[in-house]
């Protein structure tokens, strides 16, 4: 009886090994919460997952979806979106083997502007000091995790990879990470290892108010670039934080790695204000001082932020684990210390507090970047019209507010290039300066003579305020078609009111060259219509209309500034009145 206990257990230990479940680890196609999957490495062949907020795994069993591992099968399953600040139990089963209850905590809700998140990377070679880093960083409690890259020393090698799952056990299988790939990794298993967005090889996510981009900093440069810059401009999110592998500013080895990219990554960083820069792939901790080559490049600037003046928050936080670098110095090296380190963000609303720790725990490292509340937007626009007036472009804008505005700048690129060619500035052109602090409503007008027909445009329209912060305002495309294409008049134009500002009336001018729809319409500086002066074809020619201050019921209007907007075919031209009451 006894030996068959033993036989029985034996076979038990032996199915156990024969199907066991191991590395297991947990990423996301999206954001924390929505695309959440867990993976394991199985031999099994049709292995499931049950789960819930419960013991009960109320929310069901599914099978996992399998692919082919370096040795065997991994298998995936993701979650639809999940409870916020919870624990997930789940058991894994393979071929009628179910694990005991395993516990998985999610984030916070996404929306919140409140959360944390840990940074670090390079846990290649040691996989004692792995251990140690790992158990480490699995006693905080964070709402991600960002791995910087150099996972393994070969990313080739089974038995690296092995190790370094078997070593980071506690960590890997308790914490959802977002990996970029590093020298030493990058290659078909570590993209066959994890789930992340979009490519996988780069991509963005958001929690609360940032925006997280993930580079890879092996190949694909120009390509990245590309999603680089639109990813960066398109964002409203508050905070920009970037990682990859390679840093720019290093001192030691691998100091000039990435000096090739200045012009187009880190230039992208600096125009759109990228708050935090991260990377890993020198063994040490190195914090910069603020970096902005856009202002200089061989010196700090006077503080991190995402002003134009101001500059980068670059980390280096390379070490769980692999071999100690020799610290050093330079412009840029606020702090660099040569020990295994991770980094953990804490973010509220409009401060972003870093600590840097080594792996007993113990704070190295410290910084805080604090923003202003935005209390109100600094230019708000009413109006904005982009048309094509016989050979040139023209913009028009109105303002309905202006806060500290010192003026405009106006950028154009051609479809598929990068980089803005700056076409006119307040710098330069008087009509381009703004109005300083105003509720008034205000109109301004660019004209670009310098296009070529066929071809399409970007347009930029920023406003740059006394403290020399840029804001962008409009972002614009417009193809320019020939003469015989284009149904506006040939050259329409509109004068300024007289007098202005008036009372009780005032009259605008305007000529037609050839036969045009023509639309006079009066509204104010809420952009609501007071009165339509003007709805018809017209004959070419000049004419006179008149305004005598009243709305479209003759009501007189309150005193203040109205503007006319002026339609002819798809000319279009707004000047502004003031009536004085
Ligand atoms: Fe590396």
């Amino acid at each position: 009886m006894r030996s068959h206990i033993r036989a029985i257990a034996l076979i038990v230990i032996f199915i156990d090994l024969l199907f066991c479940q191991d590395h297991i680890h947990w990423g996301s196609l999206n954001n924390p919460l929505n695309g959440l999957t867990v993976s394991w490495h199985s031999d099994g062949l049709s292995d499931q997952i049950k789960w819930g907020y419960t013991t009960s795994y109320e929310e069901g069993t599914f099978s996992g979806i399998r692919r082919t591992d370096y040795s065997g099968y991994l298998y995936d399953y993701s979650f639809p979106t999940v409870n916020s600040s919870s624990t997930i139990h789940y058991c894994i089963q393979s071929d009628g083997v179910w694990t005991s209850d395993k516990t998985f905590q999610t984030s916070r809700d996404i929306s919140s502007t409140s959360f944390s998140f840990i940074a670090g990377g390079d846990s290649r070679s040691n996989m004692d000091d792995w251990e140690t880093s790992a158990n480490q960083i699995a006693t905080e409690s964070t709402d991600f995790h960002l791995f910087l890259g150099d996972h393994v020393y070969s990313g080739t090698s089974t038995a690296d990879w092995n190790m370094w799952y078997n070593s980071g056990n506690i960590f890997l299988s308790t914490n959802l990470i977002y990996h970029t790939g590093g020298n030493h990794e990058y290659g078909s298993i570590y993209l066959n290892q994890f789930v992340m967005p979009g490519n996988e090889k780069w991509y963005s996510f958001e929690f609360g108010n940032a925006l997280f981009i993930c580079l890879l900093s092996q190949v694909d440069y120009a390509a990245q670039h590309d999603w680089l810059v639109n990813e960066l401009e398109t964002t409203n999110k508050k905070w920009k934080i970037v990682f990859f592998h390679k840093p720019f500013f290093a001192v030691g080895g691998h100091a000039d790695d990435m000096n090739a990219y200045r012009d187009t990554w880190w230039k992208a960083f600096d125009d759109n204000g990228v708050d935090v820069v991260l990377g890993g792939h020198v063994h040490y901790y190195l914090r910069s001082k603020p970096i902005n080559l856009n202002v200089s490049g061989a010196s700090a600037v006077a503080q991190y932020g995402d002003w134009a003046g101001q500059g980068r928050l670059q980390i280096i936080a390379g070490s769980y684990g692999a071999p100690l670098y020799a610290v050093g110095s330079d412009w840029f090296v606020e702090e660099n210390l040569s020990t295994m380190n991770y980094t953990k963000f804490d973010i509220n609303d409009n401060t972003l507090v870093m600590n840097a720790y080594n792996m007993s725990g113990a704070l190295i490292d410290n910084v805080t970047i604090n923003k202003e509340a935005e209390v109100s937007l600094p230019v708000i626009l009413s109006f904005f019209s982009i048309s094509q007036v016989h050979n040139t472009i023209e913009l028009n804008w109105i303002c309905e507010s202006e806060i500290e505005n010192m003026g405009f700048t106006i950028e154009r690129r051609s479809v598929g290039e990068y980089g803005w060619l700056p076409l006119d500035s307040y710098l330069s052109n008087p009509h381009l300066e703004g109005q300083g602090s105003t509720t008034q409503g205000t109109p301004y007008e660019f004209i670009d003579r310098d296009v070529m027909i066929g071809e399409t445009y970007e347009y930029r329209l920023r406003s740059v305020d006394y403290s020399g912060k840029i804001n962008q305002l409009k972002s614009v495309s417009v193809t320019v078609v020939g003469r015989d294409q284009t149904q506006q008049p040939y050259s329409a134009t509109i004068s300024n009111p007289f007098p202005n500002p008036f009372n009780p009336a005032t009259t605008i001018s305007y000529y037609l060259p050839e036969q045009s729809t023509v639309k006079l319409t009066v509204f104010d500086i809420l952009g609501q219509e007071v009165m339509m002066l003007q709805d018809d074809v017209r004959s070419p020619g000049n004419y006179k209309v008149q305004w005598n201050g009243t709305d479209q019921t003759g009501t007189p209007v309150s005193q203040g500034v109205y503007f006319c907007r002026f339609v002819a075919g798809v000319y279009t031209k707004t000047i502004k009145m003031v009536y004085l009451g």
